[in-house]
């Protein structure tokens, strides 16, 4: 029987997922022998492909959209990232049953902190309040930002948003009518979708400082709008590829005990 750990990403779609590719690099980098395949399946689906996937011997999983809150129901233990974000997207097989973290919010710090770009007393605009943003303010309040202000087309989740997790710092929501009194931001963190349509919300530079910067979690083609407007307003901008890599740093880390190092990663995956 093959000893190679047995690891699989969960979520639909996921044809053209490159975590596959991520896994192999860092099980090359670390000498870790593993197989990860991906598993296309519905939110009701996953029940039983879990299960199967147990029995024929999986020990780690990634769960992407539109799955991540499904996985919740599959573990014995969730880690408090996860919790506050209502939200999984890796789960690990330990003694005591399945373990289920969120390594986003994390991944996005440990990619930020690559850039050099601070968090801790900073004024941040994220813009979007879906799942990716629900699992990013938990870690990013963790840094203790001056302010953390979340904007969205639909205003009221990004209030709701802003008041869970108000215990954790100074964080306000809101829809983008209600915008006229932002500024002095320090960073722009585009967390909202649109991007995979071309198309941007109604951003404005004067809600930030001249010295400003921007961060973009989507890549590829979906960050190509985005990119082209901070370039248009002269605002350096860095895609969500390093925040991808790092998420995947952190699930590898639960799962083998090896953190991998992402920048050759990083690196590889802009060459293709
Ligand atoms: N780099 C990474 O590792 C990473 C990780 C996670 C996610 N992501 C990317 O982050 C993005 C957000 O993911 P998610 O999970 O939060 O998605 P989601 O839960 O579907 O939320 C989508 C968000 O985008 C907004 N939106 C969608 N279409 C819009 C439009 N035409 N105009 C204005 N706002 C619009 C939505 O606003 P409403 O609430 O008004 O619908 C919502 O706030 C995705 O593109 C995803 O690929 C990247």
């Amino acid at each position: 029987m093959s000893r190679a750990l047995k690891l699989a990403l969960f979520g639909d779609p996921v044809e053209h997922s490159r975590s596959p590719e991520i896994h192999r690099r860092f099980g090359e980098q670390t000498g870790v022998e593993l197989e990860y395949t991906t598993i296309r399946c519905s939110s009701p689906e996953f029940g039983p492909r879990f299960a199967a996937f147990i029995v024929a011997g999986g020990s780690g999983a990634n769960l992407t959209l539109p799955l991540k809150q499904a996985g919740l129901a599959v573990c014995q233990q969730v880690d408090p990232d996860a919790r506050a974000a209502r939200a999984v997207n890796t789960l690990v097989k330990r003694a005591d049953g399945w373990h289920g973290y969120n390594t986003d919010g994390p991944g996005l710090l440990l990619d930020l902190q690559g850039l050099g770009i601070p968090v801790t007393d900073q004024r941040i605009l994220v813009i979007g309040a879906g799942g990716a943003t629900a699992g990013i303010l938990a870690p990013l309040l963790a840094q203790s930002p001056r302010l953390l202000a979340i904007l969205n087309r639909t205003g009221a989740r990004a209030e709701a948003l802003a008041e869970k997790h108000a215990h954790r710092g100074h964080v306000i929501g809101g829809g983008f009518e209600h915008s006229e009194a932002l500024k002095d931001f320090d960073l722009l963190i585009q967390a909202g979708s649109s991007g995979h349509h071309g198309i941007l919300p109604p951003l404005q530079r004067r809600w930030l400082k001249p010295g400003a910067q921007a961060y973009d979690l989507n890549y590829g083609p979906a960050h190509r709008a985005f990119a082209d407007w901070c370039r248009e307003h002269k605002l350096p901008c860095h895609d969500g590829l390093g925040m991808l890599v790092g998420q995947a740093a952190l699930a590898f880390e639960i799962w083998t005990g090896q953190l991998p190092d992402t920048a050759p990663v990083v690196q590889a995956l802009r060459a293709f």
